[in-house]
């Protein structure tokens, strides 16, 4: 294999052959061809004749063979006929590997759509005998099927990898890149390069080089390019599995048994030499934190030994190969183009001088990035990337991809395309950097390893105080253009309450862009909803870097704030709080950090303390009282007494006065507050109109069908809060059976929650949400958390663009800031922001609806819709002009403008 083969060798050969459509093409089909073979073809072509026709699937090229499908026309260099058909057929079609239909994707749209912007639907592998042989029929990480298993597998070896490069990782911070130039000083031969990676990705999973003559080493290193051989080399089998039982043709399975045999050996040598002394508390390498796991099984349910092997031979197979070969590909365009090969050097010479380059040089070595970077546009070392499959049905344009079909994506077609790459055949690394020489980040149409395995980079883990200032840093660090971090203040305990602002205009309110919140961890001890928060903001931050379309829109179309943690103090008190021993010490755990601290000394404990969601101003006994007065419906004004309250608990906390003053600081529109020890969706209002008399009587507020639809909209995309019949009730109430949402005061009543503040006292529309039914799960169980609400959170924020929305303006064409907006009906108004722009949350359909201000008024019919309806408002005259003194507007009698104006006066002393 590589090894003792020439870069000049290697131009003329393709390049690694992981998917099924290299697996076959490449190779010798019809040798060895037997009368039973005949046989199965016949009935093949007869099942054939059977199924065609009934599938909407993407059209066929031409040169379909019976039996056989595309074989024959896919030739020796599968990616290069899959780009000329792309230029006949589009960017979807539809190949017959024998008698399997592959979808085959190409270019920029197809492909990102598949592997970034709907990556789940497509994330499966399909069958492959052989690759199957090799890894143990999903035993491994990359053949995992999709399920539980594949997302844990991923993530725990992500992790696991990133451990490795981590700061307080064994040898310290460059332990890799340490051992990557000690061994890049042993390269001599040019023929070594692949024993050289092998030994660098040696260092990583078992903490040990190899001098280059060790012969368990070359052992290893040979085994590991037979396997690939096997793997990469034209397999009938892999397209006609049946031939397995057929003496002769058979032949590769037990090659590949006995090669990737070998690996295994070496691995689990290598796993009884680590257990000898393996330190739980100080992983050395990859085997270790790997063996750690299994003995956790803190990430992956049940990883055994054997997992282990496996997943350790897929990056032996995966990572030798890919780099060996990019490397070589550089050397020759380097020979071959000595001018670049010049200035990539006097780079290196004037940055890095006659030491070796380290990564820390690597941001002032734009010219090298990007010569690296066209080097694998131009040859993609894995062109078809690895086949994937559909997780359920999906429709790709038109057409119907029925679940668990093969999905194979043409990754060269991107990097050849002539509407991204002008005169793309030719070598010229000046493609990459950007007007301002900086080379440009994730380019489009370029993908050489492919889309983003899902959000591979996030660690589920919890995140104590120390460990979220530093993920919130991090990743506002990553994501600089779109997201910062700011605090509303601190805690009594003197903790910020971070909020992490992702916006593309940082720091300020766009006119017309409505505003939307998370709040986590308000009670200290319900700490889901504070690490999904967390895992949110990465995931924004990733997906948005990766180009996610529906990502990028909502970045760009709303100001989002996310608080992960309300209660920063209680959160530490939870996590430390451990349950006592003796049965009859009363235990806390279902309470313990529960509560904020006192801002006076007084003690904490379980019971003592400020239940945040209890602390809010108690607004809705006046709005009851309103109701039937007649008196105003928003913006309620805090009572006097609240801020005096005479027992300690009523006081307000330090942490709600200031969330207080954050929720009516900036033009909210949405929001949610999320809890933990149920598992539901809670809207307002949250205290019955009667209390303490029938305390859990339904109570409607006047957005009561609104907030039935924003509290579906997040359980019923959720894994399990609507899932009537599957999902075990937390306690006795069944509440996946009515949607997953209840009704505050229904469920029970409380006086000074914050979502009924939000309603009453602001513009925002808040729902509770209660995510897990055990409020401090196990940190195993996060990344399922994740899962469950990943997609609810998403569609939770994009409601914030539902209803009706838009500016009220005068005469003059100025905003107007606080005009109210009233629709008939709904006896609950809001107000405009600084700009004069308005959002009122509706469910679909038409309203009549009144924008007035200061003694002028306008009465339209707007329809609401999920995409908001455009209905703007045009009052009398420019607000600098006060209406009592101005003359009338024409248009209105003058009583009605004074009454109006002394109404603006009143509410605007109801103002908090
Ligand atoms: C130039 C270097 C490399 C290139 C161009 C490359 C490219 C790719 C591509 C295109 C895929 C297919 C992803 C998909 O669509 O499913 C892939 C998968 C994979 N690569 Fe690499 N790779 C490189 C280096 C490495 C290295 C050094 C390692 C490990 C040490 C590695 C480990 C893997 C693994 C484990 C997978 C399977 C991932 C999964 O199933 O989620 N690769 N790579
Ligand atoms: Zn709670």
């Amino acid at each position: 294999m590589a090894a003792t083969t020439t870069i000049a060798k290697k131009t003329t050969t393709p390049m690694r052959a992981d998917t099924a459509l290299l697996l076959v093409a490449e190779g010798g089909i019809f040798w060895n061809v037997e009368v039973t073979f005949l046989v199965f073809c016949l009935a093949l072509f007869l099942a054939y004749l059977f199924l065609k026709g009934t599938k909407n699937l993407p059209p066929y090229p031409a040169g379909c063979w019976p039996v056989l499908g595309h074989l024959l026309a896919l030739g020796r260099a599968p990616h290069l006929q899959l780009t000329a058909w792309r230029r006949q057929y589009g960017d979807v079609f539809t190949v017959r590997m024998g008698m399997e239909d592959v979808v085959v994707l190409n270019g920029y749209t197809a492909v990102k759509d598949a592997l970034v912007d709907r990556s789940e639907l497509f994330a499966s592998r399909p069958p492959n005998y052989i690759f199957d042989v090799v890894t143990g029929f999903g035993k491994d990480m990359t053949g995992e099927r999709w399920g539980n298993l594949f997302t844990q597998k991923k993530y725990f070896t992500t992790i696991a990898l990133k451990t490795l490069g981590r700061d307080d990782f064994d040898d310290g911070p460059d332990a890799i890149e340490e051992k990557i130039r000690e061994e890049a000083g042993c390269l001599c031969n040019k023929e070594d390069v692949d024993v050289t990676i092998a030994n660098v990705i040696c260092s990583m999973l078992c903490g040990e080089r190899f001098e280059y003559g060790d012969r368990r080493f070359r052992e290893l290193s040979e085994a590991v390019a037979n396997t690939m051989d096997k793997l990469g080399c034209g397999q009938p089998i892999s397209v006609f599995p049946f031939l397995r039982f057929i003496p002769g043709v058979n032949k590769p399975i037990s090659g590949s048994k006995l090669h990737a045999g070998k690996i295994q050996k070496f691995l689990w040598d290598e796993i009884s030499r680590h257990r000898q002394d393996l330190d739980h508390e100080n992983p050395r390498d990859f085997l270790d934190v790997c063996l750690i796991e299994a003995d956790t099984h803190d990430k992956v349910d049940n990883l055994t030994e054997e997992n282990i092997v496996y997943i350790a031979q897929d990056l032996f197979l995966a990572g030798i190969d890919t780099i060996t070969h990019t490397l070589r590909w550089s050397l020759l365009y380097m020979a071959m183009n000595p001018d670049i090969q010049e200035k990539v050097q006097s780079e290196l010479d004037a940055v890095v001088g006659g030491a070796q380059p380290a990564l820390s040089h690597r941001a002032q070595l734009p010219y090298a990035e990007a010569t690296l970077m066209e080097v694998q546009r131009m040859r993609a070392v894995v062109p078809l990337g690895l086949p994937h499959a559909t997780t359920q049905h999906v429709k790709v344009g038109q057409f119907d991809v029925p679940a668990g079909t093969q999905v194979v994506t043409n990754l060269h077609s991107l990097h050849m395309d002539p509407a991204y790459w002008p005169d793309p055949d030719r070598f010229d690394p000046e493609r990459f950097p950007d007007a301002e020489g900086k080379v440009i980040n994730n380019p489009k149409s370029y993908m050489p390893f492919s889309g983003a395995v899902v959000t591979a980079n996030i660690d589920y883990v919890y995140h104590n105080y120390t460990e979220l200032t530093r993920v919130l840093g991090e990743t506002a660090f990553q994501c600089p253009g779109i997201m910062q971090v700011y605090t509303v203040g601190t805690s009594v305990q003197g903790r910020e309450l971070w909020v992490m602002e992702i916006s593309d205009n940082l720091g300020d309110h766009e006119p017309g862009e409505p505003e939307f919140k998370y709040v986590g961890n308000m009670h200290g001890n319900e700490v889901v909803g504070r690490e999904i928060l967390v895992y949110l903001i990465q995931y924004i931050c990733q997906q948005y870097q990766a180009g996610d379309s529906r990502i990028r829109s909502l970045v760009h179309e709303t100001r989002i704030h996310i608080m992960p943690s309300m209660n920063p103090d209680g959160f530490e008190y939870a996590e430390a709080y451990t349950p006592p021993t003796n049965p009859n010490e009363t235990d806390w755990t279902y309470l313990a950090g529960r509560y904020s601290f006192f801002d006076n000394g007084e003690r904490y404990d379980g019971f003592n303390g400020t239940d945040l969601n209890r602390n809010f101003p108690e607004l809705n006994s006046v709005v009851y009282r309103y109701e039937n007065t007649s008196g105003p419906n928003h913006h309620l004004s805090v009572p006097d007494d609240f801020w005096t309250g005479n027992t300690v608990s009523l006081r307000p906390a330090p942490e709600t006065k200031l969330v207080m003053d954050w929720i009516l600081r900036y033009p909210f529109v949405l929001s949610a507050n999320l809890h933990g020890g149920e598992v539901l969706a809670n809207y307002p209002y949250d205290l019955s109109r009667t209390y303490p008399n029938n305390p859990t009587a339904y109570t409607r507020c006047p957005d009561d069908e609104v907030f039935r639809e924003l509290s579906k909209a997040y359980s019923l995309a959720h894994g399990t809060m609507a899932k009537c019949g599957v999902t075990q009730p937390c306690y006795t109430d069944d509440f996946a059976c009515q949607d997953g949402i209840t009704n505050g005061a229904a469920w029970y009543s409380t006086t000074g929650c914050m979502q009924d503040f939000n309603y009453l006292a602001s513009n925002c529309f808040e729902i509770t949400l209660e995510l897990s039914c055990n409020k401090f799960p196990p940190e195993a169980e996060l990344v399922q958390f994740w899962e469950d609400n990943r997609e609810a959170l998403l569609q939770y924020m994009e409601k914030v663009h539902s209803g009706i929305k838009g500016f009220v303006r005068d005469t003059n064409n100025n905003g107007i800031a606080d005009a109210v907006i009233s629709v008939r009906g709904i006896n609950h108004d809001v107000t405009t922001a600084r700009d004069g722009d308005y959002w009122r949350l509706l469910v679909p359909g038409t309203y009549r609806v009144t924008a007035s201000w200061g003694g002028w008024t306008q009465e339209k019919t707007c329809t609401a819709a999920n995409r908001a309806g455009v209905c703007d408002f045009v009052l009398g005259a420019p607000p600098t002009q006060p209406p009592s003194t101005s003359a009338a507007s024409p248009a209105m009698p003058l009583m009605w403008s004074s009454v109006l104006a002394i109404a603006a006066l009143v509410f605007s002393w109801l103002r908090p």
